[in-house]
């Protein structure tokens, strides 16, 4: 029988010939999700033994990883916050950029109880991170995606959530019923020219959970126009943005009943996202 490090080995080999990059972690991971364990066990147990049917599940997923589809497709499971999330095509792959959001997001909520809605939930990530670190809150997970809300409500049943949470179906922040102490929301704000130059594995995910449209700010700005509808008195919008749409967005923010407004920078030092806070008295 084969060995795990002799496994490995040949994945390298084979991966680092397709031109993808990172062959090592890639070629070990696979093989971890093959055995159900950790990379790191994987690493720590070069002599364990790997069956022959193993193997060639494992050489089925190196073919699909050459092939470019994204290890969070092949493997079926992203970590997020330490979080194991299901993911599959269709369901865009949560990034660490939004780890950093959800910091943010429970920074500023600290002990309060609330009402959040998590708008584009996608796999559920930021309602699963912040449903398991709130020790009480309410959150509404909703995307116009039947296949990510299916998702979502997977990832909350397996790590036990699902009392917190509730999910929709819906377009547009202004549907969704009830109010909410806080909105979060990671949406798609790429521009429609950048997406042709993004790498094939970027374009392996779902469209609609990236396209901007022309100017990226299409969500952005639909997002920012209606939150104010649905936000309790002196509730705050958290929004992951593009790197480069800070000067573009400080406007729509600009004016009642926007107040504290405030760009903050991911640990790359890059302004990524954007809190800001309704007025505290409805008439003001
Ligand atoms: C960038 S992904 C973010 C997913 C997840 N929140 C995350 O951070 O990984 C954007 C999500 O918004 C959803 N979406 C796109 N347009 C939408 C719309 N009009 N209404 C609701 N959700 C939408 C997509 O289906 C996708 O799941």
């Amino acid at each position: 029988m084969k060995t795990a490090v002799e496994v490995v080995k040949e994945g390298i080999e084979y991966l680092a010939g397709s031109g993808l990059s990172e062959p090592e972690l890639n070629s070990q991971w696979l093989l971890a999700s093959v055995l159900g364990l950790k990379r790191l066990e994987i690493i720590a147990g070069p002599d364990l033994p790997v069956e022959k049917s193993r193997i060639s599940v494992y050489r089925k997923l190196l073919k699909q990883r050459a092939g470019n589809v994204p290890l969070s497709y092949v493997t079926g499971f992203h970590d997020f916050m330490g979080i194991e999330l299901e993911v599959c095509p269709g369901v865009f792959i949560p990034r660490p950029e939004t780890e950093e959001l959800v910091e943010k997001i429970l920074q500023f909520i600290g002990k309060k109880s609330v009402r959040i809605l998590d708008f584009g939930t996608g796999s559920g990530c930021i309602a699963v991170a912040l449903a398991s670190a709130l020790f009480s809150c309410k959150i509404t997970a909703v995307d116009s995606s039947a296949k990510a809300l299916a998702v979502a409500k997977k990832n909350a049943l397996k790590h036990n959530l699902s009392k917190k949470m509730i999910f929709l179906k819906a377009g547009s922040v202004k549907d969704v019923p009830g109010t909410f102490h806080l909105i979060v929301s990671n949406p798609p704000y790429i521009p429609v020219c950048v997406i042709k130059g993004l790498d094939a594995e970027v374009r392996a995910e779902p469209r609609k959970a990236i396209d901007g449209g022309k100017d990226g700010l299409k969500w952005i700005k639909r997002i920012v126009m209606e939150a104010p509808l649905k936000l309790r008195p002196a509730g705050a919008l958290f929004m992951e943005i593009g790197a480069d749409q800070k000067q573009k967005i400080e406007p729509l923010f600009s004016g009642k009943p926007w107040r504290k407004v405030e760009f903050i920078k991911d640990y790359n030092n890059r302004y990524r996202f954007v809190k800001g806070q309704v007025t505290a008295v409805v008439s003001e």
